[in-house]
């Protein structure tokens, strides 16, 4: 009998799209990939090292399994991005953890699993300046059957100054176009309707003769029935052309992830983010002028080293100047080996930077449910995705602008498309009637 693989995920979407990378490899070399802890041999663990938060997490969680091994074999191994930041010490600090392998070392699992199965602690963390794990086809782990990842270019080399990113991914590079257009296809024809292209910085795909936007409308030319998103876009590179793209495509959805992080162009040169307030909004009025649909969501740091109450104003003068639709908010935390750890004090207390994140993100809660209001009356194409969990008689979808609509179950099925006119709202989830 084969042994039992346990998979899981932390952080962000391309943790979960190399988890179903992982999957495939590992599934390829005989192991079967079990859906319950329970029945686990092994316990794979994709990690996050992004905030410290991120990763005592991940810690508590391996310490509450140690119950588990207690009771029968389980062996614990940790992926991904604490793996490669950490490496050997991590085995060192938690003793019930045989193997740390990182983001670019996959392929090698069922040899490091083969060490570990004759009684060595193993470790591969070794970066690559190509793997893309391109002819790997995923196995699709926690899917709907409708909405999928498709990872397109791999690393990061931006270095802004509080990010372990460039540190646990390395170096940027791009994945072959066809590979990507050919599991486009593939999924479409099982029954898919959207896929999601990542990349820590998508804007910066090259490959010789496609750019980002060619790329774009080349899986957007599946099929019109197909779905396209993307994720993320660095403002220093978000171009007229991709917005264009967008624009002649009804299928590539309305919606951009635009990263800010701050409103104050003095924290922004210190965190290296390499454009100003005036360039970001800029590219926030492009977006308004060429496509007047689109939502936009982004990222923000509350706290930075040196941010005084002035700087923190300009964040929140930003966000009322935006309007974004949805924000992921952060207090900064101080990552080992970045420039800001070497070089910037880590000098706000940590009870002012909660007040200053709980004030953006109660100015955001206000946005969010205001923009929603305006939707009232508006008429939608959802497409479909599963029950939702406010009641059995509701079914969920998201609109192009990737906002979350729960509509009266009817006669519509999930993966169809259906016209939704929203009646309600709040500051999260849009409430409608199908039409
Ligand atoms: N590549 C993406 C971001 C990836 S990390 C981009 O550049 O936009 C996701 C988010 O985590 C970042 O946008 C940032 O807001 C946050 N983040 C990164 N490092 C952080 C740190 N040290 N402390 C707090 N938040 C951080
Ligand atoms: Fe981190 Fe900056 Fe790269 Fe984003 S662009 S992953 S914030 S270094
Ligand atoms: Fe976290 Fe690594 Fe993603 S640090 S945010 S899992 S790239």
């Amino acid at each position: 009998m084969s042994e039992t693989i346990y998979i899981e995920t932390y952080g962000c979407q391309m943790n979960f799209a190399d988890s179903e990378v992982v999957a495939s490899i590992l599934s390829e070399a005989g192991y079967t990939i079990g859906k319950s802890l329970d029945e686990a041999d092994y316990v794979l663990i994709n990690t996050c090292a992004i905030r410290d938060n991120a990763e005592q997490r991940v810690r508590h969680r391996v310490r509450e399994l140690r119950a588990q091994q207690n009771r029968r074999r389980m062996r614990i191994g940790i992926l991904g991005c604490m793996a490669e930041r950490l490496q050997s010490r991590l085995m060192e600090e938690e003793d019930n953890v045989s193997f740390v392998c990182g983001p670019d070392a996959y392929r090698r699992l069922p040899v490091l699993l083969q060490q570990v199965k004759e009684g060595m602690q193993a470790a591969d963390v070794e970066l690559s300046s190509s793997e893309t794990y391109d002819d790997i086809e995923p196995v699709r782990l926690a899917s709907n059957g409708i909405s999928a990842y498709i990872s397109i270019m791999r690393g990061c080399q931006n270095y802004c100054s509080y990010c372990v990113v460039p540190y646990t991914r390395g170096r940027e590079r791009s994945r072959n176009p066809l590979t990507i257009v050919s599991e486009a296809t593939a999924l479409f024809e099982k029954g898919y309707r959207e896929v999601t292209l990542l990349g820590q910085n998508v804007n910066s795909y090259t490959w010789p003769d496609t750019t980002f936007p060619q790329l774009m409308m080349k899986v957007a030319d599946i099929s019109p029935l197909l779905r396209v998103r993307f994720a993320t876009s660095h403002p220093k590179d978000l171009s007229d052309d991709l917005l264009y793209a967008m624009a002649s495509y009804p299928n590539i959805c309305k919606c951009i992830h635009l990263p800010v992080q701050s409103g104050s162009n003095r924290m922004l040169k210190a965190m290296n983010r390499k454009y100003t307030v005036e360039w970001y909004l800029d590219r926030v009025a492009a977006i308004r002028r060429i496509l007047p649909e689109c939502s936009i969501t982004t990222d923000v740091i509350a706290g930075f080293s040196g941010e005084t109450l002035e700087d923190h104003q300009a964040t929140l003068d930003l966000f009322s100047s935006v309007r974004y639709d949805y924000a992921y908010m952060f207090k900064y935390s101080q990552r080992e080996g970045t420039y800001a750890a070497r070089h910037l004090p880590d000098d706000i207390a940590d009870e002012e930077k909660t007040r200053r994140l709980n004030e953006i993100i109660a100015l955001q809660g206000k946005i969010a449910l205001e923009n929603n209001t305006h939707e009232i009356g508006r008429e939608y194409e959802v497409l479909v995705e599963g029950e939702s969990h406010r009641s059995p008689k509701q079914l969920f979808g998201r609109n192009s602008q990737n906002k979350v609509v729960v509509f009266d179950r009817l006669d519509a099925t999930p993966g169809s498309y259906r016209n939704v006119k929203i009646k309600d709202c709040t500051a999260a989830t849009l409430l409608g009637e199908l039409v």
